[in-house]
């Protein structure tokens, strides 16, 4: 017979009553440390070709513990950390095994889109709160009642950046984007608003996912000539881009580069190099933001990481346990699945990102997004705030 996360729970309370466990067929300490700990399985692409995504994601959830301890309402905090590889069928077939002989009480992380669709059904039939802290594309959070996101959603930066090309004199634009859900949202997203300001977009290409080669694509940005060119690709592939723009005269075409924040995410910027200058993005978190509690995290981070600075993907891991922690206090630590759901809906904090609160409808993040511009600061480069646009819901689930 296989024994169940609530039956283990049961047992845990039964001891905790001082009822002997005879018979039950379960040792006596497996049954406290049900009662004692609380277990998150970590899920990330630490191998293959997201891995810088695992890399920031994983340094994010131990900046968080290693912050704020690794207890929370008295309940021990256990990480368990899994190498999805990027792979949804390992997503899914890690997840499967967390809930059930692994007694993950939450699951966190799912680095890319697919890897979210592909788990959100075994966090709905298991009722364990999935925790979204990279994945980005709106509708994950429509896939079941059990997820909350703390990364962003794409719709969130494309467009603030539409809106904000149409009104900073860019009037044509050729969009480029990684061909998979998140990039053509972007790309719709970014269109919309663009389009809305008075803007026109002269041509649409979506490139392969796996193996980019952006040779044939950028020609055609060339041939177009349009006055800037838009831009997705996912966390950790911007410097393989940004290494053809240049090899192709891109950066001396007059063209100008504007995107979402992954283009230039904080991991790479600096190994991008000086073509990355003047690239006006829009983000929910720039290494660079402007508080005191953020240029702690960095130091921090940078500190621990061998240097490693924290990109937008590093927040979304910290923010996922600041969730978790703060749920189980809200909840007096229990780990019931929807209780701890109800707990973190419409919860609000301070983030190194600035404040951040999740909508109790939709269970997605709202945010600040930033408008940044990469500039030279202390000898390093940064995507540097020029404006804030405040609390941006999903666009996609706010009518726009
Ligand atoms: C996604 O697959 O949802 C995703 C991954 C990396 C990003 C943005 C979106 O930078």
């Amino acid at each position: 017979m296989t024994i169940t996360r609530r039956r283990l729970m049961t047992l845990a309370a039964t001891v905790s009553f001082g009822v002997a466990l005879a018979g039950a067929g379960l040792p006596q300490s497996a049954a406290h440390a049900a009662e004692d700990t609380v277990k998150i399985g970590l899920i990330l692409p630490i191998t293959g070709p997201f891995a810088s995504t695992g890399a920031e994601e994983l340094a994010g959830v131990r900046q968080y513990m290693a912050d704020h301890g690794d207890t929370s309402a008295g309940k021990k905090i256990e990480l368990i950390v899994k190498d999805d590889t990027g792979s949804p069928n390992e997503t899914k077939r890690i997840a499967q095994e967390l809930v059930t002989s692994g007694g993950a009480d939450v699951l966190m992380g799912f680095g890319l889109t697919p890897l979210a669709f592909a788990t959100a059904p075994i966090a709905t039939q298991a009722k364990v709160p999935m925790v979204v802290t990279a994945a980005a594309t709106s509708s994950i959070t429509e896939k079941s009642p059990y997820i909350v996101r703390t990364s962003f959603a794409t719709p969130q930066g494309a467009y603030v950046i539409g809106e904000w090309a149409a009104k900073n004199g860019i009037n044509s634009v050729v969009t480029l984007v990684s061909d998979y859900a998140p990039g053509i949202e972007e790309q719709d997203w970014f269109i919309k608003a663009f389009e809305k300001g008075g803007g026109k977009v002269v041509e649409k290409l979506t490139v392969p996912l796996k193996n980019p080669d952006f040779a044939p694509f950028l020609q055609r940005v060339a041939d177009n000539k349009p006055e800037a060119v838009f831009v997705f690709v996912p966390a950790g592939v911007g410097a393989q881009f940004m290494k053809q723009f240049r090899e192709r005269g891109l950066d001396q075409s007059g063209i100008r580069l504007i995107g979402t924040g992954d283009i230039v995410d904080d991991q790479i910027l600096n190994d991008i190099g000086d073509v990355a200058l003047g690239i006006v993005t829009a983000r929910d978190y720039t290494a660079a933001h402007d508080s005191e509690m953020n240029r702690k995290f960095v130091k921090d981070f940078e500190a621990a990481n061998d240097g490693m600075r924290p990109n937008f993907m590093a927040v979304g891991g910290y923010d996922g346990m600041a969730l978790v922690y703060h749920a189980l206090e809200k909840t007096g630590g229990d780990t019931d699945g929807d209780r701890l759901i109800e707990a973190m809906k419409g919860m609000s904090w301070e983030s190194p990102r600035g404040p951040i609160s999740i909508d109790p409808e939709t269970r997605d993040i709202v945010q600040n997004i930033y408008i940044n511009k990469v500039e030279r600061k202390d000898g390093q480069l940064y995507s540097v705030t020029m404006d804030t646009v405040k609390d941006v819901k999903d666009p996609a689930k706010a009518g726009k």
